[in-house]
This record gives C-alpha cells, structure tokens and sequence, in this order.
C-alpha cells in the first residue's frame, strides 16, 4: 500500500449515506466504495436505492445495502440505523447528505408545510441521526460523521431562506456534536457550493444571459465527482485533528 492509500484508507469502513441514490450523495457512495468501503444507501425511493446499490456491487465488489427511508421523519429513522448495524455491525462513517430547498414566490407565500419539511429534512433527520449513531460510535471507540451544508448557509439569496437557515442550524449542530462525542468521534461539515446534480436544473443554466458562477474563483459549477476528495478526506484517518470544522468544496466563493 502507498502513503497516500494508507493515509487515505477506507478499507471495510461501513458508510451509511443519506441521499446516497442520487446527485452528490451518490457519487460519495460509489467513491467511497471503490476506496474499499461498504455502503448503506438510504432514500425515499427503494427503487433508486436497489438500483445504485447493484451499480455499486457490480463494479466495486463491496456490499451495498439499499434502504428506504425518509429522512425527515423521525420514527423512521431508528429503523435505518438498526438495519445498518443489523447488516454490518458497525457505521464507521455517517454522511447526512439527503438535503433539499423546494422553489417558492413571494416569502409570504411559504407555507409552513414548505417551511417544516425543509427543516425536517436538512436539520431534524441529520440531528436524530447523529444521536443514534454518534453514540454507538463513542462506545464502538471510533467514528466520523459527515453533514453536507450548504455555502448559502452562510451568503443566503433571498430565494433559499428556509433552506438556508436549516443549514446554518446544520454548522451549528456540527460543532455540538463535534464536542458532545470528541475525543472519539469525529464530526465536520461539508459545505458545498454549486454542483450540477438534479437540483441544477431549476436554475435554468441554458437560459441565463448572464453568467452564473462568474464571481467564484473557478468560474464554473462543480461535476458531482468533486465532491469525492472532500468526503474521503473527512472519512478517512486523513483529517484525524480535523473535527467541528467546515471543509468547503465550493469553487472558491467570495
Ligand atoms: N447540488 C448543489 O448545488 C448543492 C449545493 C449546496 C448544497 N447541496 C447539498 O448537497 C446535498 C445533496 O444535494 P444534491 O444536489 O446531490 O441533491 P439531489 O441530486 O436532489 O439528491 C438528493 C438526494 O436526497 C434524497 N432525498 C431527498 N429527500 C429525501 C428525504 N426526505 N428522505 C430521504 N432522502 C431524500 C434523494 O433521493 P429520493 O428522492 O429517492 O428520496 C436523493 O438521493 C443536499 O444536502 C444539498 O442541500 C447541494
């Protein structure tokens, strides 16, 4: 094995991913797993989850285990942890991933439908998550967990302000979490700028005069696969003094 593939080493880590079906979180699932790590593959749609997760079984060798959830409902989610330890015995890494931020008009048309299922899904589901499995992994001696924000967290556009907040409370529960299970386990944002997933193709790319990603340092959005370095950096004993932190992989937003 080579210093990087030592350092970098993911081998028989057991990664439970959140949104692992599609955009970001799939390609985190498949990165990971071809570093040698078996998946659980969580989402609203068993369908995507089978799919993907044969996807991954084919071409990497590593088990996959695909599981319907969503994640925004909290009794739901003692379910997908006790399969996964049921599955595999351990998570070495939790990657809170599923995330979204529905499209509204004026703000004082937000319902609060609108308004709880977006908090539900990127702050509640990520906070009950990180309970359950934090905890059996300060008893397991090990463990990273991952949550992916968002750089509109921190610059919100008018057109995301439920979304953003909800990840705002995500860095927030990032660093409690990261003190409640130090020294044993570790716990860091990913914060991601713009990257061409599903969620992409609200922004009307083809139809923009003006050029979106202009104002970031690489001029352009990001491929969902670059996200991958991001994530193994903070699966792997790479970033073992890297906790409470936030990683940003955004294109260099001002
Ligand atoms: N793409 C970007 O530009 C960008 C920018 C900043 C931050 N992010 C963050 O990155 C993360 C991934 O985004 P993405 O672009 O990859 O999104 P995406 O392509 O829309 O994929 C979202 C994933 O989450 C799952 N999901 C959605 N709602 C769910 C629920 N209620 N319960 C369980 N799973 C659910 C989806 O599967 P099902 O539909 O089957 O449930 C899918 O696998 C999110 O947290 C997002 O906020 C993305």
């Amino acid at each position: 094995m080579g210093y990087a593939d030592q350092l970098f080493d993911v081998t028989d880590q057991v990664v439970l991913i959140t949104g692992g079906s599609r955009g970001l979180g799939r390609e985190m699932a498949f990165g990971l797993a071809r570093c040698g790590a078996d998946v659980v593959i969580a989402s609203r749609s068993m369908d995507n989850c089978v799919a993907v997760a044969k996807e991954i079984e084919a071409e990497t060798g590593r088990t996959a285990l695909p599981y319907q959830v969503h994640v925004g409902r909290w009794d739901q989610l003692d379910g997908l942890v006790e399969a996964a330890y049921d599955a595999f015995g351990k998570i070495d890494t939790l990657i809170n991933n599923a995330g979204m931020s529905p499209l509204y008009g004026k703000l004082s048309e937000v319902t609060e439908k609108l308004y709880d299922s977006v908090f539900n899904l990127n702050l509640k589901g990520p906070f009950r998550l990180s309970a359950l499995v934090g905890e059996r992994m300060v008893a397991a001696g090990r463990g990273s967990i991952i949550n992916v924000s968002s750089a509109g967290s921190l610059r919100p556009s008018p057109d995301i302000i439920p979304y953003a907040s909800a990840k705002a409370g995500l860095n927030a529960m990032t660093e409690g979490f990261a003190r409640a299970f130090g020294p044993t386990v570790r716990v860091n944002t990913l914060m991601a700028g713009p990257f061409l997933t599903d969620v992409s193709k609200a922004w009307n790319l083809a139809e923009r005069e003006t050029d979106m990603f202009g104002h970031l340092s690489l001029k352009r959005a990001g491929h969902p696969s670059e996200i991958v370095g991001a994530a193994l950096f903070l699966a792997s004993d790479a970033s073992s003094f890297t906790t409470g932190s936030i990683v940003r992989a955004d294109g260099g937003i001002p």
